[in-house]
């Protein structure tokens, strides 16, 4: 894809991998919306980047994302690249307490909401000459930890889910394409996040973000930033190994 000239709509894009996109992306001179339910996560954002236009959004709620949906098409009608990056990740154990009551969130917010806000943005990016549609995933699309069962598990779908997408809109000016991070140093998780916050294989949220520009640059249909490449390649093979040293 071309990575100056774009409207992009980030979702959840006010930290981590999304923020350092939309900076990326901004500087290279894109007009950048982001969104998140932090008003005030996103209000940081927009002091360190004053050209990114934000906007409070839960996309997990159908009220919230249908009346960002609406407000994009009469303020943004040249929206040509939605970037489904809001996530969340949540350990569970189910020889214990596997927290039961965050579950369905956990699935809307890693899965149905990017399905849904793909169906409701598809009429805007339909009438651009251009348009790209990117589903941010996981290396542990391919390869689950098994402290993170149920995000593993939405990764996996969003990957099946963006082969399906891409064979239906072939014949259609819109690419999908799916970013498949590896172990990157965010707030993701949390203090439990999986895989701990000292591993060896860890990226910054800023060396990612160059890595995937420059995979997109290249019209990749995958982003396979570090180990996520090696997870693509081998697949489950690498589950005992990933899962012993968890
Ligand atoms: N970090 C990694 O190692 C890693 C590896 C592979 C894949 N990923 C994926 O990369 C993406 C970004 O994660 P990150 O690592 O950058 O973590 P992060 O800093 O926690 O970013 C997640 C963002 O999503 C937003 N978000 C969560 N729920 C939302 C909702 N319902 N509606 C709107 N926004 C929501 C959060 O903002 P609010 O809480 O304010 O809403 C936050 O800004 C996720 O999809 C994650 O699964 C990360």
């Amino acid at each position: 894809m071309k990575l100056t000239g774009n409207t992009i709509l980030i979702t959840g894009g006010a930290t981590g991998i999304g923020f350092a996109l939309a900076h990326r992306f901004s500087d290279n001179g894109n007009q950048v919306i982001i969104c998140g339910r932090s008003q005030s996560a996103l209000e940081k954002a927009k002091a360190e980047v004053p050209a990114i236009v934000t906007r409070v959004c839960d996309v997990a709620d159908t009220d919230s994302r249908r009346a960002m949906v609406e407000w994009l098409k009469a303020e943004y009608p040249t929206l040509n690249v939605v970037i489904n990056n809001a996530g969340v990740q949540v350990r569970r154990d189910f020889t214990a307490d596997p927290e039961i009551g965050t579950l369905d969130q956990e699935v809307a917010i890693n899965l149905t909401a990017p399905i849904h806000l793909i169906a409701e943005l598809l009429p805007t990016l339909r009438q651009q000459e251009q348009a790209c549609i990117i589903n941010v995933s996981s290396g542990l699309a391919f390869s689950p930890m098994a402290d993170v069962p149920v995000y593993c598990a939405t990764k996996a779908a969003v990957h099946s889910f963006t082969l399906s997408l891409r064979h239906q809109l072939k014949s259609t000016g819109i690419r999908v394409v799916e970013v498949a991070p590896p172990i990157v140093d965010t707030g993701l998780g949390g203090k439990t996040r999986s895989g701990g916050t000292a591993n060896q294989m860890m990226v910054t949220p800023e060396d990612f973000a160059t890595e995937a520009l420059s995979q997109l640059e290249a019209d990749k249909d995958e982003v396979l930033v570090g180990v996520s490449a090696k997870t693509r390649e081998l697949g489950e093979a690498m589950f005992e190994r990933m899962n012993s040293r968890a």
